[in-house]
């Protein structure tokens, strides 16, 4: 996907200028663990998956939620609605499991979605893309990446039954990437410095 048609992407959905340099920092870094790791990645899915990963964010913002649902999934939902209706099914699948807690069919229909959804981070685009937009300097507490970090997300989570679960997959999700070649020290630096 060219620069182009991001940028049009961004405009019809009314992304903001912060939404946007996020994305661009996600997808930076995303293209850095790819690089590391011997995995085969298929870097322009990951960067175009990266790069509209919060594309459904303007449509979450504002406390209009139906649900908890809504508040906390619901963007990842709405990015990959609107990338299936623009026609890029398979960059819609990368972009929105890009919450490396991920979430099962079952979770899903505890937070009230009916029919079920996956978003579990399932490839091996989508597993770097969850890594990279988690692993923010404000997320980083006591070096440890791996847990839910804010305090209302963890009793969401709780409220949910998820909490263990979600910070078992994380756990596995960064041990797959380290033990594919991640450097987490490497990446640290980089974050902090
Ligand atoms: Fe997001
Ligand atoms: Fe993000």
């Amino acid at each position: 996907m060219d620069q182009e048609t991001v940028d049009k992407l961004y405009k019809k959905y009314n992304v903001t200028k912060d939404k946007i340099l996020h994305m661009r920092q996600v997808a930076k870094l995303s293209l850095i663990i790819a690089e590391m790791v011997n995995l085969k990645v298929d870097k322009q899915l990951l960067a175009a998956a990266a790069l509209l990963h919060d594309l459904g964010t303007a449509y979450y913002r504002g406390g209009d939620y139906k649900d908890d649902f809504d508040s906390y999934w619901g963007h990842h939902l709405k990015t990959r609605d609107f990338l299936i209706k623009e026609g890029y099914s398979k960059i819609a699948d990368v972009a929105s499991k890009h919450n490396s807690f991920g979430l099962t069919v079952a979770e899903s229909k505890k937070w009230g979605y009916k029919k079920g959804v996956s978003l579990v981070p399932d490839s091996d685009e989508a597993r770097i893309l969850a890594f990279a937009d988690g692993f923010r300097k404000e997320f980083i507490k006591k070096k440890d990446c791996t847990k839910v970090q804010s305090k209302d997300s963890a009793s969401l989570f709780k409220k949910y039954g998820m909490l263990k679960a979600a910070e078992e997959r994380k756990k596995k999700l960064f041990n797959y990437l380290v033990k594919h070649k991640m450097d987490y020290e490497a990446l640290l630096k980089l974050i902090t410095s």
